[in-house]
């Protein structure tokens, strides 16, 4: 497999500090209950909360959405969260968006569950590929089409633990 690195620890740790500090003016000394969508915003979401300075409680939710490099279409819950959103400040967090189709099935099922407030976090963002219904609050990074490994991001579940982002430019 050949791969070009995108963004490194250095350009990460910049631009998560810039969506910590965002938030935490946003949230303005409110708690937040900060949902990881797993497995691929793990990473993201360790560095993120400890630039977020309003208290933090945290969550998971397990999607499975892909297969391969494809996005299928649809999305599956691996394990629902633990907690009960009703009445509180609710931010998910997403490794990436690429059609939206996931952060819009996620959206849909939170709001069903009366939470106060409702933001989503995603490290990255494929504009071109977007099909979603309503935008996300806060992005780091916008990319083209290309498929992302690394920092969380996998294909078929490897390569997870790289610290930085890298572009996929072939499977051979
Ligand atoms: P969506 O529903 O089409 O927005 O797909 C979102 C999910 O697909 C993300 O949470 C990732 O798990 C996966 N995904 C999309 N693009 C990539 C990529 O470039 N690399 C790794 N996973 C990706």
């Amino acid at each position: 497999m050949k791969t070009r690195p995108l963004f490194d620890e250095a350009a990460l740790a910049k631009r998560i500090k810039e969506l910590g500090d965002q938030i935490t003016a946003d949230y303005a000394g409110e708690p937040v209950l900060v949902v990881s969508v797993l497995k691929g915003a793990f990473m993201f979401t360790a560095d993120l909360i400890r630039q977020i300075k309003v208290p933090v409680e945290i969550d998971f939710i397990g999607l499975a959405s892909y297969d391969g490099t494809q996005s299928t279409g649809q999305v599956r819950i691996t394990s629902d969260l633990s907690t009960k959103i009703e009445g509180r400040n609710v931010l998910i967090v997403e490794d990436i968006v690429d059609t939206g189709k996931t952060l819009d099935f996620l959206r849909d099922m939170f709001n069903l569950r009366n939470p106060r407030s409702l933001k989503i976090c995603a490290l990255l963002s494929k504009p071109e590929c977007h099909e979603m219904k309503s935008p996300v609050d806060y992005t780091g990074f916008e990319i083209t089409r290309e498929f992302v490994i690394g920092y969380g991001l996998d294909l078929d579940q490897r390569y997870r633990e790289l610290p930085y982002i890298a572009q996929v430019l072939n499977l051979d």
